[in-house]
């Protein structure tokens, strides 16, 4: 059993895939080919956002947005210390400072109460906070909304790490509409997967967009005028065709992987365990399907040893890596995170999991309760 299985993803389309790979092969046109310009355009009306940037990851997209809004040194951003490294990775890139703060233990992201929280410790020791970076981890996009209103009174700009969450949704609005911009990764495990790295970068203020755009190009607004110190980060033509087949079925595979959570929800209800919480109108695009149990490691054993893999994401929260370790934070810093590295359990979540596979994964979860 594939925790992730990406090939039988591939073999579902591999003819179209096969031919939208070969159709860029033949064409000569392998940097922001039409094919990068027709998922932008795809992309931005699907999130409800005026423009869209494909760039080389999501990281880049990331790093892409807190460039353009000169984000720097003498600046202090807001990430939580429960998600991804290249969350808070590209924050101390753009030589900014990371101000990080604990997510809520039931819904394992940011609240308005974390963020409000860390945000009164900042300002005591005399950072200029200027942004707040909230992550639909797991791909739930939960309190977006709060978070945004949040972000205005203070005069904070929210930015959406969307790289788990593309597809969800919050109260109808989409996931990667929140705020100044969102980031969103196509790595290939990802809900909209590529064959590579790539991503995407959203914004509705063309300001942004305009500055975005040339940075991914070496800062250049038109050929050989570097307005700006930019980067190299396109989306490459071959992965924005095979994403534009991928996302003909994309509606299809968020269908599937609600379908497995709520299957997942109904068949371990009632075991000492618990699951991400989604507040009221958080449709979750179930990147990951987690649970947390005091059990974990064990459970984590006695399911391998059954042919059933498991991922923890994440073992060790950001405060306490050793990269942000000149930040001073220490073990009790955020006791829920550090509650949810030590409990938190991914199980196997893709579109083309088979309901006996799954059955059989339930089961096994519900031996070891019993044998316990
Ligand atoms: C929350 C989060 N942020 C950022 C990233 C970075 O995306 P990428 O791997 O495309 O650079 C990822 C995924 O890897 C992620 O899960």
């Amino acid at each position: 059993m594939e925790f992730i299985d990406l090939k039988a993803q591939y073999r579902a389309y591999q003819a179209e895939l096969e031919e939208a790979a070969l159709k860029v092969l033949r064409s000569g046109r392998y940097i922001l080919g039409p094919e990068v310009a027709a998922l932008e355009k795809a992309l931005a009306a699907r999130v409800g956002v005026r423009y869209a940037v494909g760039v080389s990851s999501g990281t880049d997209a990331l790093l892409l947005i807190l460039t353009a809004l000169g984000l720097g040194p003498g600046d202090a951003v807001i990430v939580p210390c429960f998600t991804f490294a290249a969350t808070a990775e590209v924050v101390r890139r753009v030589g900014a400072q990371v101000v990080f703060a604990d997510v809520d233990e039931k819904f394992m992201v940011l609240t308005p109460e974390t963020v409000k929280i860390a945000l009164s410790k900042a300002r005591e020791q005399g950072l200029s906070v200027r942004a707040l970076v909230a992550v639909g981890l797991f791909g739930a996009p939960s309190f977006l909304d709060e978070l945004e209103v949040l972000a205005a009174s203070e005069g904070l700009w929210l930015i959406e790490d969307a790289c788990q969450s593309l597809g969800a949704s919050l109260k109808g609005r989409a996931a990667g509409s929140f705020g100044k911009a969102a980031a969103v990764s196509f790595f290939p495990a990802k809900p909209l997967g590529a064959y590579g790295d790539a991503g995407m970068v959203f914004t509705s203020e063309e300001g942004l967009f305009e500055k975005i755009k040339a940075l991914r190009v070496h800062g250049q607004t038109e050929r050989y005028l570097h307005v700006y110190l930019g980067f190299n980060a396109r989306l490459d033509t071959l992965q924005a065709a095979l994403l534009l087949v991928k996302l003909k079925y994309f509606d299809q595979e968020i269908e599937r992987r609600r379908e497995i959570a709520r299957r997942y929800r109904e068949g371990l209800a009632g075991l000492p365990l618990r699951f991400q919480a989604l507040p009221a109108g958080a449709e979750s695009v179930y990147a990951q399907f987690v649970l947390c149990t005091k059990e974990r490691d064990a459970l984590r054993d006695f399911l391998a040893a059954r042919g059933i893999p498991t991922a923890v994401y994440y073992p060790r929260p950001l405060h306490l890596q050793p990269a942000f370790s000149e930040l001073g934070y220490r073990a009790g810093s955020f006791p829920a995170a550090e509650k949810l590295a030590q409990e938190i359990l991914a199980l196997p979540m893709h579109p083309f999991l088979k309901q006996e596979a799954q059955e059989f994964i339930i089961q096994t979860v519900r031996a070891f309760y019993d044998a316990g």
